[in-house]
């Protein structure tokens, strides 16, 4: 089965063309940063109106380097929510369009549960049940995953999520934004034993997290030693990224040994951090646990994930209908 993901809940308009849940045919990602840079952050409005201009374009494109024939395409996966709703409705509308001119089903899908079917796409997906830790711009969670569709959250953040804290604090650095990836690279050049910022485990038995205190905790330490030059910079970025990891890393082997599983997966745009691969790989080796990591592109926001749970649900025989609207905050599901 041939599936068109479409993806919009934020500020990336992507496309991809994924066959029987697995195959990457095609994975376009159209990033809107140039747009938000300037104000440090997403601007819905602007969002919205950027999608418009790609949609078409995009899932053109996506289309043209699978080497299909829009015909062939048996189905439209689409993200539903969470998200932006100004965003979300343009992912989504045109996915009805689409599906409704080529006669052919579609179905909205959870971006949550996309991230976590991101794994499914490696060459070594895990096996049921695994344990699953989220951490991207908006979400840091840990669930328990027992099939492509059913995840039980385990614990979540209580304040920021982990990426939200990684921008703020690349902000605070006049880093620009998104930070992520820019803070990663400059914790490799820094000394992490430097400046010891706080932990926040909260219990050590819980799965719940608190990112608000680290990102104070470096505010405070700038208020104190102003103007980094760049060798304080990168002690700074490694100091905080060293907190943030040991945080992750220990939170979801112990998730892992708590629900005694061979497996555990990592995704969302955080996933994408080096220092945070190595610690979990590395722990998780050591307490002979399977870590499922998705590569680098997969990892932020892209329509490839959307496809493999779009597929796994039209193969079962459920589409959505032309009233199905989206919608903007997370749905829990009963732990
Ligand atoms: O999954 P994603 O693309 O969008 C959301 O659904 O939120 O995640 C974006 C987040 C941003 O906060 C960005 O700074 C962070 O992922 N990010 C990283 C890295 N690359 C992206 N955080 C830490 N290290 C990275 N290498
Ligand atoms: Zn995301």
């Amino acid at each position: 089965m041939i599936v068109l993901g479409i993806e919009s809940s934020c500020d990336e308009t992507a496309a991809a063309v994924v066959r029987d849940g697995r195959q990457v045919c095609s994975s376009v990602v159209a990033s809107q940063v140039a747009v938000h840079h300037p104000y440090g952050g997403v601007v819905p409005e602007l969002a919205s109106r950027k999608h418009i201009e790609a949609i078409v374009p995009v899932v053109d494109q996506a289309i043209g380097e699978a080497g299909v024939d829009a015909g062939a395409i048996d189905g439209v996966a689409v993200t539903q929510g969470p998200g932006l709703i100004g965003s979300l409705l343009v992912g989504f509308s045109f996915a009805k369009g689409f599906a409704y001119g080529h006669r052919i089903p579609w179905i909205g899908v959870d971006h949550l549960e996309a991230h976590i079917n991101s794994v499914f796409l490696e060459a070594d997906p895990p096996s049921f049940p695994f344990v699953a830790l989220l951490v991207s711009g908006g979400h840091t969670s840990i669930y328990h995953v027992t099939s492509h569709r059913d995840f039980h959250p385990m614990g979540q953040t209580r304040d920021d999520a982990a990426g939200e804290a990684y921008d703020k604090v690349a902000k605070m650095l006049g880093l620009g934004y998104p930070g992520g990836g820019v803070i990663d690279r400059l914790a490799a050049q820094g000394d992490p034993t430097r400046i010891a910022f706080t932990r926040p485990f909260l219990d050590r038995k819980q799965f719940d997290f608190s990112f608000s205190g680290i990102k104070s905790a470096v505010m405070r330490h700038l208020q104190l030693h102003p103007d980094p030059g760049p060798e304080d910079q990168a002690h700074i970025a490694a100091g905080f990224q060293a907190a943030v990891v040991e945080v992750l890393t220990e939170k979801i082997i112990h998730a892992a040994k708590a629900k005694d599983c061979a497996h555990l997966a990592v995704v969302g745009g955080v996933a994408a951090n080096q220092g945070l691969r190595r610690a979990i790989t590395r722990d998780a080796g050591a307490a002979g646990i399977q870590v499922h990591i998705p590569a680098i592109d997969l990892c932020g926001d892209n329509a490839a994930m959307v496809a493999v749970v779009g597929y796994h649900r039209l193969a079962a025989g459920e589409h959505s209908g032309m009233d199905d609207d989206v919608y903007s905050r997370i749905k829990f599901r009963p732990a």
